[in-house]
C-alpha cells in the first residue's frame, strides 16, 4: 500500500527507472574489495562447504528461469563448475537426477509461483541441497527453502519483471564469485568483478539516459507483427528475456534464437517484415555477431543491434548503444535497454503495460 505510482505512468516504467537504486541495495554490505569476493550472509555454506559443491542447477519460471541461463552461464566461468538451468514446471516432474553435490537455486521474485515451490519440494524429498534467491521475505518458497538470498529488489508490481530480474542477475553475479573465489578465480579477477559490480548502478543510469533514442528505435520498428532476439553465449540469455519483455506486454510474436543456430531453419523467416534484434557484445565473438548481422542482412532482414562496440557505419539499421562493463556483467546490463525497447513498442502500440492480457504477476496455481 506504501508503493506509490508518483509521477510515473505505471509501474513497469518505474520499476524499471529504479533499478539503479535496487542493484545498489542488493549489493550493500555484500562485496568484499580487499578479497575481491562476495559474502551471501544467508547462504550457511563456508569456504569448505562451498568447495564440495560440484554442480550448480538453477532453476524458476519465466524470466526467474532466464535469469537462471545467466547466472548458469557466470558459475562455469568463475568457478569452472559445470552449471545450466532449467523450468522449474518441468523438473517438478521429469524424475530429475538428484546428487547430494549439486547445489540447486531456487529462483523467484514472489515467492509463491506452485511449480518453483512444488520443485523445491521434489528435491529436498530427495534430499537434494536447495538454497532460494527470492525477493518477497516470508513467502512460501523462501521458507520452505530454509536458506538463501533475499533479492531486495523492492515490490514489484508489474507483471513484466525488470528490477527483480536485475537483482536475480546480481545475486547469481555475487554467487558465483563466491563459489570462484573458493576455487581457481584469482584475487585480482575477484577484484576487477567486486569493481565491475560496485559500478553498475552508474552504468544502468548511463543506459536509461538514453530513453529516448532506445523509444525512438522502437517506434521505428512498431508495426512489425513479429521479431527476432538473436545472441549467443553471454548474449543468449539477453536475447530470450529481451524477447520475454517485449511478447509479454506488446503481443508482438517475439523469438529468441541462438546466433550460431539461425542457418538450421529460422534463416527461411527472414525478410523485410522480420526485423532482429541482435545481441553484439564487445568480447572475443564480436567478429562472429557481425558475421550474424551481415547473414541476416544478405537476406534483406533489418537488424537492430544491441551493442557496447564501435559497429562500422550502416552494419545494422538502428543501434543500441550500451556502456561498456565487465565482459562477464554485459548480460545483465544487455537487458535493461531491451526493456526499455519492449516497454515503449508496447507504448506505442497503446497496450495495457502493467496488466498485459492472460498473463498473471505470480501463478500460485499450475
Ligand atoms: C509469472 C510472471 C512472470 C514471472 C513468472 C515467475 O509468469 O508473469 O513475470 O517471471 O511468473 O514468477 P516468480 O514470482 O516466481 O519470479
Amino acid at each position: 500500500a506504501d508503493y506509490q505510482l508518483g509521477s510515473y505512468a505505471n509501474f513497469m516504467h518505474k520499476e524499471i527507472w529504479e533499478q539503479p537504486e535496487s542493484v545498489r541495495r542488493t549489493l550493500l554490505g555484500r562485496l568484499d574489495e580487499r578479497f575481491g569476493t562476495a559474502r551471501l550472509g544467508g547462504i550457511n555454506l563456508d569456504a569448505r562447504a562451498l568447495r564440495a559443491i560440484r554442480r550448480v542447477k538453477f532453476f524458476g519460471c519465466g524470466s526467474a528461469y532466464y535469469a537462471g541461463q545467466l547466472g548458469a552461464n557466470l558459475v562455469e566461468e568463475w568457478a569452472r563448475l559445470p552449471a545450466d538451468a532449467e523450468p522449474a514446471s518441468e523438473l517438478r516432474y521429469r524424475n530429475p537426477v538428484v546428487e547430494e553435490d549439486t547445489l540447486y537455486v531456487a529462483i523467484s521474485q514472489s515467492g509463491e509461483t506452485a511449480d518453483t515451490l512444488a520443485a523445491v519440494q521434489e528435491l529436498k524429498r530427495k534430499g537434494g541441497q536447495v538454497i532460494g534467491m527470492v525477493n518477497t521475505v516470508g513467502s512460501a518458497i523462501a521458507r520452505e527453502c530454509g536458506s538463501g538470498t533475499f533479492l531486495h529488489a523492492g515490490p514489484e508490481v508489474s507483471v513484466a519483471s525488470t528490477k527483480a530480474y536485475t537483482n536475480m542477475g546480481v545475486c547469481f553475479a555475487m554467487l558465483a564469485l563466491a563459489l570462484g573465489r573458493v576455487r581457481d578465480l584469482s584475487v585480482s579477477d575477484g577484484a576487477r568483478i567486486v569493481a565491475g559490480l560496485d559500478s553498475l548502478p552508474s552504468l544502468i543510469v548511463e543506459v536509461l539516459g538514453a530513453e529516448n533514442e532506445i523509444s525512438a528505435v522502437a517506434k521505428e520498428h512498431s508495426g512489425a507483427e513479429r521479431m527476432f532476439f538473436i545472441g549467443r553465449t553471454r548474449g543468449w540469455p539477453v536475447a530470450r528475456e529481451g524477447a520475454q519483455k517485449l511478447k509479454e506486454i506488446s503481443y508482438v510474436h517475439a523469438e529468441a534464437y541462438q546466433a550460431g543456430e539461425l542457418k538450421h531453419g529460422p534463416l527461411a523467416l527472414i525478410e523485410p517484415a522480420m526485423p532482429s534484434v541482435v545481441i553484439v557484445p564487445d568480447d572475443e565473438l564480436l567478429a562472429k555477431n557481425i558475421g550474424t548481422i551481415e547473414q541476416i542482412k544478405a537476406r534483406g532482414g533489418p537488424v537492430i543491434a544491441v551493442t557496447n562496440a564501435d559497429l562500422p557505419d550502416g552494419l545494422a539499421d538502428s543501434v543500441i548503444q550500451v556502456p561498456r562493463s565487465e565482459p562477464e556483467l554485459d548480460p545483465i546490463l544487455f537487458t535493461i535497454p531491451l526493456q526499455v525497447f519492449a516497454y515503449h513498442l508496447a507504448h506505442h502500440l497503446g497496450r495495457d503495460i502493467d496488466k498485459p492480457r492472460n498473463l498473471a504477476k505470480s501463478v500460485t496455481v499450475e
